[in-house]
């Protein structure tokens, strides 16, 4: 489905390269676990990924087509369709509440407004936040702010969640609460995951394994 073809990036012509051809393809449902030290590049390969960054050589193919070809239009089209994108930080729109926050994707999408409340409502309460939905994202706390990036990541049902470290600021519990809940889902919807995390992941969750060190992906 997504599939990476000789990836090299780098940010400036003199500048070193933080990923050197990398090639790997994501199936339908696939998970997949990346791990490495503080700038190894886990973030830019999200990125690159999800069509936020371009790769200096290489290719990013979905579905067999180039999307780093596509316009900034369609390339915004397609990650609104296909992705679903947990930051490392929590990026939320500040003057709108929790609901309108995490309606957003669909509300792009041009969805009506209230189909797109009634599923933000469903999602808020699977997470956890029923009684946030009128509130506004100031008052949440971090493990309740990483709970509505994701609730707007999955909102659109993407085929592909990408999630870099969603716990990275979190105490034990609720990292472990974030992760089974971004586990289960992507076990329970067939949807396709990349995670950076440097959580310990247990075996039954069947992710592929990678290091990235040195601009490389190694088995991990
Ligand atoms: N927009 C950018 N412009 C210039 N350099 C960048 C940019 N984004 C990332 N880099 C550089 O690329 C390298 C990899 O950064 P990246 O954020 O991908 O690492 P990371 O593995 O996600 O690190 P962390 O674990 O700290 O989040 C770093 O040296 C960083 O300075
Ligand atoms: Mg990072």
């Amino acid at each position: 489905m997504l599939q990476l073809q000789n990836v090299f990036k780098r940010f400036g012509d003199s500048e070193p390269w933080v990923l050197k051809d990398l090639s790997f393809t994501l199936e339908p449902g696939e998970g997949i676990l990346i791990q490495g030290r503080s700038g190894s590049g886990k973030t830019t390969l999200l990125h690159i990924l999800s069509g936020l960054e371009p790769p200096t050589e290489g290719a990013v193919l979905f579905n067999g087509r180039n999307i780093s070809t596509l316009d900034d239009a369609s390339l915004a089209i397609f990650r609104n369709k296909h992705i679903g994108f947990c930051f490392q930080d929590v990026h939320v729109q500040r003057h709108l509440t929790v609901l309108e926050n995490v309606i957003l994707p669909l509300l792009l999408r041009g969805e009506i407004l209230s189909e797109a409340a009634s599923r933000g409502r469903a999602i808020l309460e699977r997470l956890g936040l029923g009684g946030f939905s009128g509130k506004m994202p100031a008052v949440l706390s971090g493990g309740q702010g990483q709970r509505l990036v994701l609730g707007r990541a999955l909102i659109g049902e993407p085929d592909i969640l990408l999630a870099d470290e969603p716990t990275g600021n979190l105490d034990e519990e609720t990292a472990r609460d974030i992760l089974k809940m971004i586990l289960d889902y992507q076990k329970a919807s067939g949807t396709a995951l990349v995670l950076v995390t440097h959580d310990a992941i247990p075996p039954s969750y069947n992710l592929r394994r990678y290091i990235l060190s040195d601009g490389r992906l190694g088995a991990g």
